[in-house]
């Protein structure tokens, strides 16, 4: 059963589903795709200040409807990391994945300071206490590199990355490329939807990548990574 730590499924909240209709469509894809556990993770940033309490009631709505399809439902967000979040970070302004120390974060897709900063920033983070992960590394393109994965998974730093990142049909050429080679390098932790029920990103194409990566690089390793549920296990422990 698969765990999907990356989604935007929770209602009209950020650029994820845009109504309840589409939240309801994303689980019933979800369960057809046979996803056991997923983790609401809407957008926060240090530009606008979160609702928390809207999202909270947003959540509870939803988990109802994802309990009738056997879908266990948690809630956590995706950070997008500047200097400023991590005073949010201290004041508890964000969730964390599932109420644990996982923290689900991103940067923005041209980020271009210099990596080191990048870096020290996540080391930041890791003060703080959370067990770091990035999410979609292939969408960086400045730090697209081998070498630079390895320094952040030297680091402590986990990696999660989008299903949908095999298919050239979505993505260019070069996300393609690096997602299989930092598969092959097995450099990832953990591959999840960051469905926004778009026509690129959502659980029926998820299924697709899942089925397409099991024929190219076996059951086992496939397997492992997408039902990766060691934050829900620590959630239960
Ligand atoms: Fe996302």
């Amino acid at each position: 059963m698969k765990t999907d730590i990356h989604s935007h499924l929770l209602p009209s909240i950020d650029d994820g589903c845009k109504d309840i209709d589409d939240s309801l469509k994303a689980l019933d894809q979800a369960k057809k795709a046979g996803v056991r556990n997923i983790i609401c993770t809407p957008h926060v940033n240090c530009y606008k200040k979160q609702d928390k309490e809207k999202i909270h009631e947003l959540y509870e709505r939803l988990k109802i409807e994802a309990n009738k399809r056997n879908i266990n439902l948690f809630l956590g967000n995706e950070v997008l990391l500047t200097n400023d979040m991590i005073e949010l970070l201290k004041q508890d302004m964000v969730f964390s994945l599932a109420d644990t120390k996982y923290l689900l974060v991103e940067f923005k897709r041209n980020e271009n300071r210099p990596f080191e900063d990048i870096v020290s920033l996540l080391d930041e983070v890791i003060d703080l206490g959370y067990k770091v992960i990035l999410a979609h590394p292939e969408y960086y393109s400045n730090y697209r590199s081998i070498s630079k994965m390895k320094i952040l998974k030297q680091q402590g730093i986990l990696l999660q990355m989008d299903a949908t990142s095999i298919l050239r049909k979505y993505h260019s050429r070069q996300v393609v490329h690096f997602t299989k080679k930092i598969l092959k390098e097995k450099l990832i932790d953990f591959i999840s939807s960051d469905i926004h029920q778009t026509e690129e990103r959502n659980y029926k194409n998820y299924l697709r990548c899942y089925r397409k990566m099991k024929r190219r690089y076996g059951k086992k390793q496939v397997t492992k990574l997408f039902e990766n549920d060691s934050i829900i296990e620590e959630k239960l422990s």
